[in-house]
C-alpha cells in the first residue's frame, strides 16, 4: 500500500468545484509533481491532505490510517506536513526561533528542539542567518525557510507549494539538491511548481489537473509529450528540460 492514497477528493466552494474527484497516490521516499494552470485546484488539494479543508466527498489515507477530516496538527503529528504558496513565518521572531516552533511538533524540550533547528538550518545553509529576524530575510531564504520549519516537524511526507516559485535560476538550482537530497534521505514530496525545469529534474512520476480534475498522469518525458496536457497548460509555460 502506498503511504499516501488519496481518492476522489472534491472541494466545492458555492457553485464553483475547485477539486473535483482527484485521486493521488504516493510512495515512500517518492517525489511527485502535481501541475496546473492558475487556479487549477492545486493548493486546494494540498489544504485537503494537510487538513486545512475538510473535502466535501473522498477520503485521504495515509500510512494505513484514514486521515480524512482530521486537523493540521493532527495530520502533522502523524507526519504530513505542508509549506505555504504564500510563506508564512513568524516575521519577529529570529529564524531558529521559527524551525523550533516545527521541531516542538516532536518535543517539548527547549534544548532538543533548539539542537534540532540548529542542525536543519546548517543543513539549509541558512546558519549564517540563524539569529536574523525571518521578516527580514529576502524571498529566497524565505521559502527556504518554509522547507527548514517543515523539515523540523519530522515528517514522512512534505507538500511543497511553488516552494521555488520567485527565485533566480541559481537559488532555483540550490533548492532542486536540497530536495532531492531530503527525497534521499527518505521523505516524499509532493510538489507543487511552475517551473518545469524544477519538475522535470525531481518529479519521478507528475500528475496534471485542470478545472480541478486530472487529465493526465505519468513519468515526466511521457506528460511534456501529452497532448492534452500540452494544450491545457504546457502551452503557456517555458519549457526546459535540458536542466
Ligand atoms: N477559500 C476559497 N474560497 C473560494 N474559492 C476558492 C478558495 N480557495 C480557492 N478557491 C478557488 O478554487 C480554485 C482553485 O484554486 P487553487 O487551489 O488556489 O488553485 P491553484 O493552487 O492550482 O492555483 C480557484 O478558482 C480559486 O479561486
Ligand atoms: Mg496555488
Amino acid at each position: 500500500m502506498a503511504l499516501l492514497e488519496v481518492s476522489g477528493i472534491t472541494k466545492r466552494f458555492g457553485g464553483l468545484v475547485a477539486v473535483n474527484d482527484l485521486d493521488l497516490s504516493l510512495d515512500k521516499g517518492q517525489i511527485l509533481g502535481l501541475i496546473g494552470p492558475n487556479g487549477a485546484g492545486k493548493t486546494t488539494a494540498f489544504n485537503m491532505i494537510s487538513g486545512f479543508y475538510q473535502p466535501d466527498e473522498g477520503q485521504v489515507i495515509f500510512d494505513g490510517q484514514d486521515i480524512t477530516g482530521l486537523r493540521p496538527d493532527q495530520v502533522c503529528k502523524l507526519g504530513v506536513t505542508r509549506t505555504f504558496q504564500v510563506v508564512k513565518p513568524f516575521p519577529q521572531l529570529t529564524v531558529r526561533d521559527n524551525v523550533m516552533v516545527g521541531a516542538y511538533n516532536r518535543t517539548n524540550d527547549r534544548k532538543e528542539s533548539r539542537k534540532k533547528a540548529e542542525k536543519i538550518i546548517e543543513f539549509l545553509g541558512m546558519k549564517d542567518m540563524r539569529e536574523m529576524a525571518a521578516g527580514s530575510l529576502s524571498v529566497a531564504y524565505r521559502k527556504r525557510l518554509e522547507v527548514a520549519k517543515a523539515l523540523a516537524t519530522d515528517p514522512k511526507i512534505i507538500l511543497l507549494d511553488e516552494a521555488m516559485a520567485g527565485l533566480r535560476p541559481t537559488e532555483t538550482d540550490e533548492m532542486i539538491e536540497l530536495v532531492r537530497e531530503i527525497s534521499r534521505q527518505g521523505t516524499a514530496l509532493l510538489l507543487v511548481e511552475h517551473v518545469m525545469r524544477v519538475i522535470m529534474s525531481l518529479a519521478e512520476r507528475i500528475v496534471v489537473i485542470h478545472h480541478g480534475e486530472k487529465i493526465a498522469e505519468g513519468e515526466p518525458q511521457q506528460i511534456v509529450q501529452d497532448k492534452s496536457v500540452i494544450d491545457a497548460y504546457l502551452g503557456e509555460v517555458e519549457i526546459d528540460v535540458t536542466g
